[in-house]
């Protein structure tokens, strides 16, 4: 019997297309090559199923183009690139790559936190430049991290994470807002207490964000929640590009309303807002918070496993829609 057919979307790891083939006939993109619309629907015809990654928009022009389709796998926690809605009403699954990732990226999360606070970066450079002539009692002054405190918004699985490196690690005190309050078990094993998004935003000397997008958490933090921010305050996002108004962060930083910013995610990625490029005060690094190699390649087999586990035994393990498909009895 021929194999069902599948495209992997992006580059990924010769030993994940490798398990995949016994599986499947793959049309892969090992050349990387960044897939726009007509060109996903032309390699999506006669596919049952897509590995993506996060650059790749699954909605409802490329379901009705591609009726063959059963399966969206991402291989990443977020699927705001996924229309699910739509990926329903097709009866297509989707499904994430949750979990894997969720200490490499707090441990990340930190990182920022860290490299912003201290300045690491900004002083690299500075140093790099040939500046570094003398020592003087200010030179790259930041804010301390250990007893500070921490606010974090969105508190999953990421942000206890995060929670309890701050806790535990550094002996902050921690906060956090989120859309419901955490069971008095997890609150404590992170040494967390709840707040109001205001409180949070005034009291908090690191604004740690890590919700998921949507049009309810677009621009979580514009302009008028950056005036809410102590002015030695540090704003600190891993979560997606849209969370936070990329514009007026940038004047935020430039007249030092607030004192640094580390982003590891941008509106309109990988594009990056210009004015950001021009403020010293902010640490900017490429979407790079799940990558170490064992995490992306735990992630990519996930992704894996749903593709194979799906189309063979109907078994998805972190499906995103299952029960949507279930109750309309729509799965194809
Ligand atoms: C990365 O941003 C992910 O959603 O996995």
């Amino acid at each position: 019997m021929p194999k069902p057919k599948i495209l992997v979307a992006r580059a990924i790891f010769p030993e994940v297309i490798a398990r995949l083939e016994k599986h499947f006939e793959v049309d892969s993109n090992q050349a990387d090559k960044l897939l726009g619309k007509p060109e996903l629907i032309a390699r999506l015809q006669g596919k049952v199923g897509v590995f993506t990654t996060g650059s790749e928009r699954i909605d409802a022009d490329v379901l009705a183009a591609c009726p063959d389709l059963k399966i969206c796998a991402n291989m990443a926690v977020g699927y705001n690139n996924f229309d699910v809605a739509a990926m329903s009403a097709a009866g297509v699954l989707a499904t994430n790559a949750p979990d894997v990732l969720t200490e490499t990226t707090a441990d990340f999360g930190f990182a920022l936190l860290m490299a912003t606070a201290r300045r690491v970066t900004e002083s690299e450079h500075y140093l790099r430049a040939g500046q570094w002539t003398k020592w003087s009692f200010d030179m790259f002054a930041g804010s301390d991290i250990h007893g500070s405190t921490l606010g974090i918004i969105g508190m999953g699985r990421i942000g206890q994470g995060i929670a309890k490196r701050g806790a535990h690690g550094f002996g902050m005190n921690v906060i956090y807002h989120n859309r419901s309050k955490l069971d008095a078990s997890l609150e404590a094993a992170c040494k967390a207490r709840y707040v109001g998004k205001e409180e949070l935003l005034r009291t908090a000397d690191h604004v740690v964000l890590v919700v998921p997008y949507s049009a309810a958490s677009h621009h979580t933090i514009g302009a008028a929640e950056l005036a809410l921010m102590k002015p030695t305050a540090n704003l600190i996002n891993i979560a997606r590009g849209g969370i936070v108004d990329d514009a007026a962060l940038a004047v935020a930083l430039r007249e030092r309303r607030i004192a640094a910013a580390g982003l590891d995610v941008f509106e309109g990625e990988p594009k990056v807002h210009p004015d950001l490029l021009t403020v010293p005060n902010v640490v900017l690094t490429p979407h790079i918070a799940s990558a170490t190699v064992p995490t992306r390649l735990a992630m990519a087999n996930l992704a894996s496993d749903n593709l194979i586990g799906y189309l063979e035994q109907n078994k998805p393990v972190t499906p995103l829609n299952a029960a949507e498909l279930a109750a309309k009895n729509l799965a194809k």
